[in-house]
């Protein structure tokens, strides 16, 4: 079935037609892809075209599609049962891999894990433990950064709710909106400013470790450490998101990348998810014992689920994580670094130049003159021509590109994203850039 008549038939029955609001194309126009399955860094359509893909699943596909370890692992781990809804040893296996893997120069990001099935489950986790270990009840966001889809956490967020314009989302009692306030990301001021509004009021300050929800919004150096002592002298907790940055951008994620650097700090409570989960429905909320060990059956914050845990699910983790190896995290960093240089020349030689972010391997493009500077907060990241995007995006699927349907997602990089690959890319970007140059602003 072709595409076009796959999407007819599921807007029939599925609202958009899709499963999460970005697949269905909005921001870039035309018909989304079918996909029927996915090998390496390839996939495939109804139609039966391939793809270079740079979506990557969102973000697990870290070691490509269908990775022979984890399709394995799956397979062997579903002979033996579906599920059960009763602890089994993997979980505890999981666990303390991602405790070894965040232990950075001796020092251990997690002391406790509790893994549950999406990284909004993990945010709302951790802030609940947050809200329960201090007895406040406000919780501070930063613009532009996206923690998953609930209550609390949509405004000013980024991933879809930037990519369709959107403030927030209907449905959120002004109540539960008003216990969040949204901050400028890169501003420790407004964070200083907004503890002196609210004493000891707020119980937590969430943050992507890097932002890379409306493009990538890397902190500035010294901004993360910085931030976890404010927070701490004013009593409060740091959640830091690496339910993106996690396990991708480095073997024990961004906040490893940043120990390495000589960036010392130690948030309260961590997330992960997608890579992690290897492509299956898994993410965790990770941190200090005292605080984790607030949850039931522990202690009074409660929080639970039927799949949490999934055998299935922790059996492609192990998997993954296993062979995310120091090679396969430099292949990403280099494949990574090739084409986000290319993409950037490509844009110049086309006299159309564009601002690349980087965090780590994470990279995105922005159609703002690089003379403005670097992107820092989610003022900087819409102050670019977006509109230019569909047209790019069209002619680079067009040539069997697929890219993620918004100018405000990150590119995913994966291991099997050889120079073969990345060459294929390449070839695809003169025509792709003078498509964008060519495109004409939406009308007023
Ligand atoms: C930083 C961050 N936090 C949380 C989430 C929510 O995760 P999920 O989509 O698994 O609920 C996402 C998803 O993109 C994310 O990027």
């Amino acid at each position: 079935m072709s595409n076009a008549s796959e999407f007819a038939a599921a807007q029939e029955v599925i609202p958009g037609g899709v499963n999460s609001p970005v697949r269905a194309y909005r921001s870039v126009g035309g018909t989304p892809r079918f996909l029927v399955s996915g090998h390496g860094p390839y996939v495939t359509d109804s139609e039966g075209r391939e793809y270079v893909d740079l979506v990557g699943a969102w973000g697990p596909a870290f070691l490509g599609h269908a990775h022979p370890a984890i399709v394995r692992a799956v397979q062997e781990a579903a002979a033996d049962g579906l599920g059960f809804g009763a602890p089994t040893p993997r979980e505890t296996a999981l666990a303390r891999l991602l405790i070894e893997r965040t232990t950075v120069h001796g020092r251990a990001l997690l002391e406790r894990v509790r893994l549950v099935s999406t990284g909004t489950e993990a945010t709302m986790t951790a802030i609940r433990l947050a809200r329960g270990a201090t007895g406040r009840d406000l919780l501070v966001k930063f613009a532009g950064h996206y923690h998953g889809h609930s209550d609390g956490l949509l405004a000013e967020s980024g991933s879809g709710i930037a990519t369709l314009g959107l403030p927030g989302s209907a449905g959120v009692p002004e109540a539960i909106a008003g216990l969040t306030l949204v901050l400028p990301y890169n501003d420790l001021a407004a964070v200083e400013a907004a503890f002196a509004a609210y004493p000891g009021r707020i119980a937590a300050v969430i943050t992507e470790a890097a932002g890379a929800n409306a493009g990538v919004l890397a902190p500035e150096p010294g901004f993360n450490s910085r931030l976890a002592d404010l927070v701490h002298s004013q009593g409060a907790l740091l959640i830091l998101d690496e339910v993106l940055t996690g396990f991708r951008v480095a073997p024990a994620g961004f906040w490893g990348l940043q120990q390495l650097a000589g960036e010392a700090y130690l948030p309260d409570l961590v997330t992960y998810g997608k890579v992690i989960g290897g492509g299956l429905p898994i993410a965790a909320v990770g941190g200090r014992a005292e605080v984790m060990d607030l949850l039931a059956p522990l202690g009074p914050v409660y929080q639970a689920g039927t799949l949490s845990g999934n055998p299935i699910a922790v059996a492609a983790g192990l998997a993954q994580l296993t062979a995310a190896d120091a090679d396969a995290y430099a292949a990403v960093d280099r494949a990574s670094a090739r084409l986000s240089t290319a993409v950037e020349d490509a844009f110049a030689a086309g006299g159309a130049p564009i601002t690349v972010s980087r965090a780590g391997s994470l990279f995105s493009i922005a159609f703002r003159d690089p003379g403005k500077g670097l992107i820092r907060t989610y003022d900087d990241a819409r102050d670019q021509e977006a509109w230019r995007y569909p047209a790019f995006f069209a002619a680079m699927l067009e040539q069997e590109v697929s890219l993620p349907p918004s100018v405000y997602e990150a590119w995913f990089v994966g291991s099997q994203h050889t120079d073969e690959v990345i060459e294929r890319v390449i070839a695809a970007l003169p025509a792709a850039v003078a498509a964008a140059k060519a495109a004409a602003p939406p009308a007023a």
